[in-house]
């Protein structure tokens, strides 16, 4: 296959749920560019209109307006999340501080995820929970006055981080809290730190004090990295030519993916590169190349978090063996992805395992063949379409539709840049 072109990717989804839930709590107009319009985007709009805001259709191409009304109000019916881990758990944190309750619910696979790990720091914080089934959803949350919070998080995560920062912001109380290894994506900092709240970092804590002011905003929102990362990974497969993916955001809590990349000997360039209300945003340029496997440490996991079922079925063409270590928060993703990724490598005549909770690919020059079974998991599925690129690939994907929770078109998008091949 050979690769061309210059592609914009859609925009980043952490952006977009966080720059929705912000400026719905503003007094005031927003406007928001470049917004995902994606079925995870979508959850986080139609919620936010059940909690008072007034959200203009998501459209592609189409800026966003938000009226926000300066808290939320209570909502009448149960918020329903659909797929869409980041709404849930960043929402509870804005609900802790509001004095009402609202019960929040979602589909299947969101249903069976775990939200003790937000709901346990804000219940100490003052938010009450009561749950109807065990650790997942549905959940109901009563906010109100809130205390301060002094919190080693048991897991490396941006969700739970940002749940307990924005309970913080909105409550108007001081929040410290800890990370067990490696830095999670940080777009909830940077928004705050531009609304003007003082945030800082010491000894592997950070500390967000109140002080600042949420306002009415105008911003554009990058282009998703975890979504150029296919685009990359197809690139990366191609036995020619070049792609250009432009516009996307390069925040260097999101782009492990590319460090990894790199050691595995794939040829990936950042040009113009600038900052953009906050994040730094370029072009990536990517080429063909022969990969090597390599070892992912523990600490890198929280920096690539979303892209490990891409690298592992590049991992699967490599030379050698790939060693993703400490994945096991791959089992409560949108499906259990670290059971999937190997199952499906395996039945496309690939060859891995899971050893605890590390993640071993063993590459092979074999010709993919065989059907995957995404559980409706959107990356899953993203990523088996790639490894279907290869010269000879047979891969049956169960479910590509699903691929709309994050990458709206991500199947046109792939064709476009391999001359039509994929
Ligand atoms: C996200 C954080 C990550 C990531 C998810 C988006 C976010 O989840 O997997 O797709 O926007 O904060 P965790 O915080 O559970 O690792």
């Amino acid at each position: 296959m050979k690769v061309s072109g210059s592609v914009r990717v859609p925009g980043d989804k952490s952006i977009t749920h966080r720059v929705l839930l912000l400026s719905a709590l503003t007094k005031g107009i927003s406007h928001i560019g470049g917004a995902l319009t994606s079925l995870d985007a979508q959850s986080s709009a139609r919620v936010l209109r059940q909690l008072g805001a007034e959200v203009s259709p998501l459209r592609k191409g189409a800026t966003v307006t938000v009226r926000g009304r300066g808290r939320f109000q209570r909502p009448e019916r149960a918020l329903f999340c659909g797929n869409s881990g980041t709404t849930t758990r960043l929402l509870l944190g804005l609900l802790a501080a509001h004095r009402f309750s609202a019960t929040l619910t979602g589909d299947a696979s969101l249903r069976r995820r775990p939200m003790r790990r937000v709901t346990t720091p804000l219940a100490t914080m003052g938010a009450r929970f009561t749950e109807q089934d065990g650790d997942g959803l549905p959940v109901t949350i009563r906010g109100g006055a809130l205390r301060p919070l002094r919190y080693e998080m048991p897991v490396s995560s941006a969700q739970v981080k940002s749940a307990i920062l924005l309970a913080g912001m909105a409550g108007e109380v001081d929040v410290s809290l800890q990370e067990p290894s490696g830095r999670s994506r940080d777009h909830t900092e940077r928004l705050l730190q531009a609304f003007g709240y003082p945030i800082s970092e010491r000894d592997g804590w950070l500390h967000l004090r109140p002080g600042g002011r949420l306002e009415p905003f105008d911003l554009q929102v990058p282009g998703d990295p975890s979504s150029a990362a296919f685009l990359v990974g197809a690139a990366v497969l191609a036995e020619s030519g070049e792609l250009c993916i432009s516009g996307v955001g390069l925040n260097p809590t999101r782009i492990g993916f590319l460090e990894v990349l790199s050691r595995m000997g794939a040829r990936t360039t950042m040009e113009n590169l600038a900052p953009h209300f906050g994040e730094p945003v370029g072009d990536l340029l990517v080429r063909p190349a022969p990969l090597t496997g390599t070892e992912v440490k523990a600490s890198e996991i929280p920096g690539l978090i979303d892209e490990i079922p891409l690298l592992a079925v590049l991992a699967s063409r490599a030379s050698g063996t790939t060693t993703f270590r400490q994945v096991g928060e791959l089992r409560v993703k949108e499906s259990d992805r670290l059971g999937l990724i190997a199952e499906n490598l395996r039945s496309v005549g690939a060859e891995a395992e899971v050893v605890g909770d590390d993640l071993v690919v063993n590459g092979r020059e074999s010709v993919p063949r065989g059907s995957v079974r995404t559980a409706g998991d959107h990356r899953l599925a993203m990523a088996f379409a790639v490894l279907g690129t290869v010269p000879g690939a047979r891969i049956r994907i169960d479910d590509l539709a699903c691929a709309a929770v994050s990458f709206p078109d991500f199947p046109e998008t792939l064709r476009s840049i391999s001359g039509g091949r994929a």
